[in-house]
């Protein structure tokens, strides 16, 4: 063996630089990252970006508060965090008003899951919307089906097209609530009524899960001169969220007939980031943030077997979150039932 002194020292020289340069790779990269990151989401916050950056947070646990926050399922609390308390307002299933947004595609299989279950119980109350005529979701469900006539693709625009006639369908309506459900929820009825009667419909609420771990900054493009920033929160639409009427008449200006899709094209923002611009940004009405509403994009094995009853809504992520299913005994096993 040959090695003599001087090169030694040159193999440790390239070794040094070596690491050098990977650390310094390493700081770029990150910097790139965090100044992507959602602080400074503005016009270009996309819905799919926002899932992008949900389902990172949730794979690396990179945003730990986050992460506690969603699985810390209070179940004294009606909204897992202070509210006001009013008195008790008697409430009934007759007084909700429930959209379930759908598609062509889920029709067959997510749509029947939920009409043979959940809305087996409140099919008054429940109205799908959609985009095509379905002659045999028609037969099951009448009128209770609403052909919106928007588009089937997943765009924002087509998305914000079908929230905006739900918000129409239901000012027209005589219901208390308004609560937008996906055809991936299971919604709990009872915990539902237990939540919405702390409130009073007639005063402003809107309740959901905030669908990050800090409020959504965005340039201002609705107020003063369009050069200052506006930052607000906004339930996440895949959790289900509520709104009372009294709240839902004063986002008329900018969501009834058709001016939802103008506003959110304005703000360049997806249909449940828009709903969050108007009623804090816009309105200056603060979110209710509730744990009690659940998206597909979580962990819902790790939700104690015996608060599932609390819980507002339940969702499954599919064969890309096979874990986002509830621990629940009985007589069907998860094969049976994937989607529990
Ligand atoms: C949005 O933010 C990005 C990154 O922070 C920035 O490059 C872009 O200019 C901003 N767009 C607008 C319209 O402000
Ligand atoms: C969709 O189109 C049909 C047929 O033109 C119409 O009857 C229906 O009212 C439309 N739906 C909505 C929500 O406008």
């Amino acid at each position: 063996m040959k090695i003599t002194y001087v090169g030694l020292i040159k193999v440790c020289f390239l070794v040094f630089l070596l690491l050098c340069a990977t650390v310094l790779l390493n700081i770029s990269w990150r910097q790139r990252d965090s100044s992507q990151s959602l602080q400074h989401c503005n016009s270009t916050c996309s819905a799919k970006y926002l899932e992008t950056k949900l389902k990172e947070a949730h794979l690396t646990g990179r945003h730990k508060k986050w992460e506690t926050y969603r699985l810390d399922a209070k179940p004294t609390s009606a909204t897992g965090q202070g509210h006001q308390h009013f008195a008790k307002e008697p409430l009934q299933i007759k007084d909700l008003f429930i959209a379930v947004k759908t598609t062509k595609k889920y029709h067959g299989n997510r749509l029947n899951l939920l009409m043979q279950t959940w809305i087996s119980r409140a099919k008054e109350q429940t109205f799908i919307f959609t985009d095509w005529e379905d002659q045999e979701l028609r037969q099951k469900a009448g009128d209770q089906m609403v052909n919106t006539n928007c588009s089937a693709v997943h765009t924002r625009q087509a998305l914000c097209c079908k929230m905006a006639v739900e918000y129409d369908k239901f000012v027209l309506s005589d219901k208390k609530w308004f609560c937008h459900l996906d055809d991936d929820n299971y919604l709990n009825l009872h915990a539902l009524l237990d939540l919405l009667s702390t409130f009073s419909h007639s005063t402003d609420v809107y309740v959901g899960r905030p669908s990050l771990d800090h409020p959504v900054e965005t340039v201002d493009r609705m107020k003063g001169d369009g050069s200052g920033s506006l930052k607000f929160w906004f339930a996440t639409g895949g959790a289900g969220f509520c709104i009372s009427r009294g709240l839902a008449l004063k986002m008329s200006p900018w969501a009834s007939m058709g001016n939802f899709i103008s506003t959110a094209e304005k703000v360049r923002l997806p249909d449940d980031c828009t709903i969050g611009y108007i009623i804090e940004g816009m309105l200056d009405v603060k979110m209710q943030h509730s744990n009690l509403f659940h998206s597909h994009l979580e962990h819902l094995q790790r939700l104690p077997t015996e608060s599932l009853l609390k819980q507002v809504t339940l969702s499954y992520g599919g064969p890309d979150n096979k874990w986002n299913v509830v621990r629940v005994n009985g007589a069907f096993s998860l094969a049976e039932d994937p989607t529990r």
